[in-house]
């Protein structure tokens, strides 16, 4: 049987790193073959046996078959996952949905709001891998609440990233919002495009700013996810389903979205505003 047929298995692999990025924000490493295969900016299905099932992001793609999640405290299942530690056990099946592409692209910008990191780290690494040296700006109200610093730092070193962190605060690296940072560099730099993981309200931010640049925009949306493989309509944004047509979006689709940055499904399928 072929890694990819064995993805929709539910599967436990053990818990070899576990790492505090931020007070709300910890980083689970461990090893399954058929998640170090994702391509960036694909998602699994975490389980948290008698709670739930929830899409997180893959924090890291190999080498070997080691991957990753990183998880912020925002309810029931993701503080419970903030629970697990090296040696306990986690849940996942995947991996899902459609990737980043940057086939042609010289100079990508990379914008994270807080934990769209883990989005757009493994993005970062592949760029690198491929010969291009990337921008990654994570933005954070402060410095200490920066995820995936470290990481990131080890692959500037290496030579494959150029990291700029932004705090609200000015705490630390930039100040201002990630889509005010970016929308300055955008302008002074010569970028051709620019991908984008973060709250949504940025990710329609940064769309007008990569619209009047006139730089192609690649973001990966959130939205309640149950199955994750297209079956059960709760991720569903203007009749495309995130779980399967995304969670990367290109700027055609993402602009045919009238329900982006305003309304989505809530945990029962009602369309509620985003901040409800
Ligand atoms: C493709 C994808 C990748 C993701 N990657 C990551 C990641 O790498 N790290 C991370 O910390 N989180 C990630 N998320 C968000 C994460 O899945 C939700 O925060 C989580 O499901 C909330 O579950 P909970 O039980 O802790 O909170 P709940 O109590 O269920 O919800 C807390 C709040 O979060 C909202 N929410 C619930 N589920 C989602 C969801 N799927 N997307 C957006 N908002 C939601 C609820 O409406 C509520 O406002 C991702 C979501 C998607 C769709
Ligand atoms: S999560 Fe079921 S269709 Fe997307």
């Amino acid at each position: 049987m072929r890694m990819s047929d064995r993805r929709g298995e539910r599967r436990a692999a053990r818990v070899e790193g576990a790492e505090w990025e931020t007070p709300s924000i910890k980083s689970l490493r461990f090893r399954d073959p058929i998640l170090s295969e994702a391509l960036p900016g694909q998602f699994a299905m975490v389980w948290i046996p008698g709670l739930d099932e929830i899409p997180m992001s893959i924090s890291e793609i190999g080498p070997g078959d080691l991957a990753s999640i990183t998880v912020k405290g925002v309810g029931e299942a993701t503080r419970a996952l903030l629970g697990i530690g090296a040696g306990d056990r986690v849940w996942v099946r995947g991996p899902y949905g459609t990737h980043y592409r940057f086939e042609g692209l010289e100079k990508p910008l990379l914008v994270a709001g807080g934990v769209g990191a883990a989005s757009l780290l493994p993005l970062a690494k592949a760029m690198g891998a491929a010969g291009l040296i990337p921008t990654l700006l994570i933005g954070a109200k402060s410095i200490g609440e920066v995820p995936l610093l470290r990481r990131a730092r080890a692959l500037e070193a290496s030579g494959g990233l150029k990291l700029v962190p932004a705090t609200e605060d000015g705490s630390g690296g930039e100040r201002g919002l990630a889509s005010e940072v970016a929308e300055r560099m955008l302008e002074a730099g010569d970028y051709d495009s620019m991908f984008a993981c973060g709250p949504e309200p940025m990710i329609v931010a940064l769309m007008g700013i990569a619209e009047r640049e006139g730089v192609p925009f690649q973001a990966s949306l959130e939205r309640i996810m149950k199955c994750g493989v297209g079956v059960c309509g709760s991720c569903c944004i203007d009749g495309l389903r995130v779980c399967r047509d995304g969670p990367v979006f290109e700027m055609g689709a993402l602009k045919g979205l009238e329900d982006l940055g305003r309304f989505k499904l809530d945990e029962s399928g009602r369309r509620v505003p985003l901040d409800a």
